[in-house]
């Protein structure tokens, strides 16, 4: 089924129409990112293999679409009242760098221990950093209260339209450039880019599958999908843009009714994609950026002769974490890939639907259903 316009709780469900004023909101500012080939990641994956470059944002990362696309339409009081969102890194980044064009005060709440890179990037952006909680969802209630008390305009990551119209402009720039491709596979954490490519899949009628990838470690947009209710679960991925305890009910919504398939990816599959991104486009990605290689290997004998598109959502990767992907070094992911094109029992990745899917709760779940 395709939606044209839904309405999920008193907010309306981004359309096609939506994605192409985003584009025409945000061309003043960014630019199209690139999409390559890479003939040794089309041999690692036995697939015709095209990376879209959003590391190659101003921000370094897919996010800043959304932000700009969602800051440049807010009224005059809420550019007098300032903007405040919760982050680990790229979504604050993202509002930083809006706020930041449109001259609107910025605040972003961020766990302890956040990416430094993301942290530096956002204060010399000109945003008030606060260190709230030890992940992001303790950041994101702090910042809810902040908030109410002080009224700022509150971004949230996921249940924003004009986030998720915005990210999904990059997808319209993988299907005008490449209109024959398969597969797109794509990075989730609160699930508002993939989100977003399904908009724009699914609205152009093209034959295009949409595939979400998120961290073993931090499942709970995956068990959302698979259960078709929201459910929080661990949350303990290295890959900081993966890192949500809980899941987000417009982005889910969506991707309920048109996401193709969804894979689990191990923390060492993310770390063995990560090198084999930096190793073989030569470009820096970060965990969550390399997210896409991770999930294409499991699914390598699925996607064999396809055209497949990863999106390398970003590439800010701290210092520490790149040492550690390259000490860890390359597995032969190649050889070591496929296990069965399954993440876990219920089969994930196997294409056979959430159906067959909704009673996997994962290693560790807690399952605050
Ligand atoms: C680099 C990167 N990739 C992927 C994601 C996941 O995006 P979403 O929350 O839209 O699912 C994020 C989120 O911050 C990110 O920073």
């Amino acid at each position: 089924m395709v939606w044209t316009t839904e309405v999920v709780t008193g907010v309306r469900v981004p359309t096609l129409v939506d994605v192409l004023e985003a584009r025409r909101r945000i061309a003043p500012y960014l630019l199209p990112t690139a999409l390559h080939s890479y003939p040794s990641l089309d041999r690692l994956l036995g697939a015709e293999v095209w990376v879209k470059h959003e590391n190659h944002q101003p921000i370094g990362a897919f996010k800043v679409r959304g932000g700009i696309n969602l800051v440049s339409r807010l009224d005059e009081t809420e550019r007098a009242r300032g903007v405040i969102a919760a982050s680990t890194g790229n979504h604050g980044q993202s509002i930083a760098y809006a706020s930041r064009l449109f001259g609107v005060r910025a605040i972003v709440c961020v766990p302890e221990g956040a990416n430094p890179v993301k942290v530096e990037s956002m204060r010399s952006l000109g945003a008030e950093v606060v260190v709230a909680g030890r992940d992001f969802d303790a950041a994101r209630e702090r910042c809810e209260r902040l908030a109410a008390s002080e009224g700022y305009r509150y971004i949230h990551s996921g249940n924003e339209p004009l986030l998720i119209a915005g990210v999904a402009t990059g997808t319209l720039e993988i299907v005008e450039a490449r209109p024959d491709l398969d597969t797109v596979i794509v990075p989730v954490g609160g699930g508002s880019g993939a989100a977003g490519a399904c908009i724009v899949a699914k609205a152009l009628g093209a034959p295009l599958e949409v595939i979400g990838v998120q961290a073993a470690a931090a499942p709970a947009a995956y068990r959302s999908w698979a259960a078709r209710k929201l459910v929080s679960d661990r949350m303990e991925t290295f890959a900081e843009g993966l890192a949500t305890r809980s899941a987000f009910e417009l982005p889910q919504r969506i991707l309920w009714d048109r996401l193709d398939d969804f894979v689990l990816v191990e923390e060492r599959e993310i770390r063995e994609a990560t090198y084999r991104m930096i190793e073989l486009t030569r470009n820096l990605v970060e965990p969550a950026g390399a997210a896409a290689l991770a999930g294409a290997t499991r699914l390598r004998s699925r996607l064999a002769g396809k055209r497949v598109a990863l999106v390398a959502s970003g590439g800010n990767i701290s210092p520490a974490q790149l040492q550690e992907v390259l000490a860890a070094g390359p597995r032969d992911t190649g050889d070591a890939a496929d296990p069965g094109d399954a993440a876990g029992p219920g089969g994930p990745g196997s294409g056979g639907g959430p159906g067959a899917q909704g009673a996997w709760a994962g290693p560790g779940a807690q399952g605050a259903d």
